[in-house]
């Protein structure tokens, strides 16, 4: 079948990879993509949010299945836009529609959701500038540190944690009175802090039934240690020692589970990946978020440990019949180390060439924010290139990816060099 895949980013270049080794795919297009993803297929230059241009290029090019890579498609409603045009009706699309998506679109619907379904979840309530005032109440009443969340699609930015209520206040102001982040915080959801360590779970689902996917961990923080500030993320590992089955079980049966409950007693048909952001409170998951995608550099170490066929995997999503799927893993550590341009997450400097791209080793290179541009492959974004390896020893993977790291350069690389380090026993 012929396959389009949305979206330009490390994550993308690693479900590409995963497609294209797939004997049921015939043509792989991906929109826009980037400089690696065009090794695994062909790059179109499509405009992801513009839903007339996605369904004419489907049509003319005979696409059977839609694979969306990124949130805001899916929150603009991509899915249903498809699926409601005659000509596109029949196409195979990985992703929920609007109100699915809804878990990720917005954060008093996901709490809402996660209310009623009895998942657990940190307590919250949620202001507009009309209760300004109640919220300050509210904030009152909190300890700190004080859990300040926008309520719609902020790029990843709309979270704010502040040590003092007068901070805290302030951040309320900003977020409902100067609109800090515009639309997406005409509401704010407040909420209890939780204490303990973040840990993503995946699952892939037909609406009814799932399969869960390799866990992972993601290091948000820019610096050594988890300092400085929140980036896109700079690493990830997977499997996640913490995470052994008793946790594990937990997370099935307390989140994965009455989510999947919900979601058919409230009819929302859910075609595509979950992504649960989990809190580990003293061995108890707690959600902080849903994503209704995979994540990002989560995704450049969890497709490498599914061993199985992922268009496969994917066609039963869509048709329903994930039942019938059996999926098989990877039993190896694998470990993503970002690296970055300098400056990033602030303001950075772009366009320059990157080298080493072809020297030998071990890893798979997940490009991220990399193009092409008069033969050479230049950085585009913040995040240039996700380095991965895969090993029995974490340690040993761990080792793998930071020394192809020094073997690729461009002007300004940045990188973190303890990913996973804090895993290791
Ligand atoms: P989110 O954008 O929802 O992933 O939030 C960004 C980050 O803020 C999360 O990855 C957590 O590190 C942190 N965070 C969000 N909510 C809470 C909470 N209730 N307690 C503690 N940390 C939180
Ligand atoms: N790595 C977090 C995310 O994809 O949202």
């Amino acid at each position: 079948m012929n396959i389009l895949l949305l979206g330009s980013g490390g994550r993308e270049h690693a479900l590409a990879w995963k497609i294209e080794q797939s004997p049921l795919c015939s043509r792989l297009f991906i929109a826009p993509g980037n400089a690696g993803t065009q090794l695994c297929g062909t790059n179109v230059q499509l405009n992801i949010n513009d839903f007339d241009a996605v369904a004419g290029f489907v049509v003319e090019n005979n696409i059977h299945m839609v694979v969306v890579g990124p949130e805001d498609p899916l929150v603009n409603g991509i899915t249903d836009f498809l699926k409601q045009k005659p000509e596109t009706k029949n196409v195979l699309i990985i992703g929920p529609g609007k109100i699915g998506a809804q878990l990720e679109g917005s954060k008093e619907f996901a709490k809402e959701f996660m209310k009623k379904y009895d998942i657990p979840t940190a307590a919250y309530r949620s202001f507009t500038t009309e209760t300004y005032e109640e919220g300050v109440d509210f904030l009152e009443t909190l300890k700190p540190p004080y859990v300040l969340k926008a309520d719609g699609l902020a790029a990843g930015k709309g979270v704010v944690i502040v040590n003092s209520l007068d901070g805290a206040i302030d951040t309320l102001k900003q977020m409902l009175k100067n609109k800090a982040f515009g639309k997406a915080s005409e509401k704010v959801v407040i909420e209890e802090f939780l204490d303990g360590i973040e840990i993503s779970v995946f699952v892939a689902t037909d609406g009814k039934n799932w399969v869960l996917l390799p866990e992972a961990k993601d290091y948000k923080r820019i610096g050594e240690g988890d300092t400085g500030p929140n980036t896109g993320g700079m690493g990830a590992v997977s499997p996640v020692p913490f995470a052994d089955t008793e946790f594990i079980e937990k997370v099935k049966s307390g989140i994965i589970q009455p989510t999947m409950d919900g979601l058919m007693k409230e009819n929302i048909d859910y075609k595509g990946f979950i992504f649960f952001g989990l809190m580990n409170v003293n061995g108890d998951p707690f959600v902080i978020e849903y994503n209704v995608r995979m994540g990002d550099p989560e995704a450049e170490v969890v497709i490498p440990r599914i061993n199985s066929d992922l268009v496969n995997m994917m066609q039963h999503m869509a048709l329903g019949t994930l039942n019938e799927y059996v999926i098989e893993l990877c039993p190896q550590f694998a470990v993503t180390v970002m690296l970055v341009s300098g400056g990033y997450p602030e303001s950075y400097e772009k366009g320059f060439e990157i080298s080493g791209l072809d020297s030998p080793h071990d890893s798979l290179l997940f490009y991220a924010g990399a193009k092409e541009k008069d033969g050479k492959t230049i950085t585009s974004g913040g995040r240039v290139i996700a380095v991965t390896s895969l090993h029995n020893d974490m340690r040993k993977a761990i080792e793998m990816s930071l020394s192809i790291t020094h073997k690729i350069d461009f002007a300004h690389k940045f990188f973190r060099t303890d990913i996973g380090k804090d895993l290791l026993k």
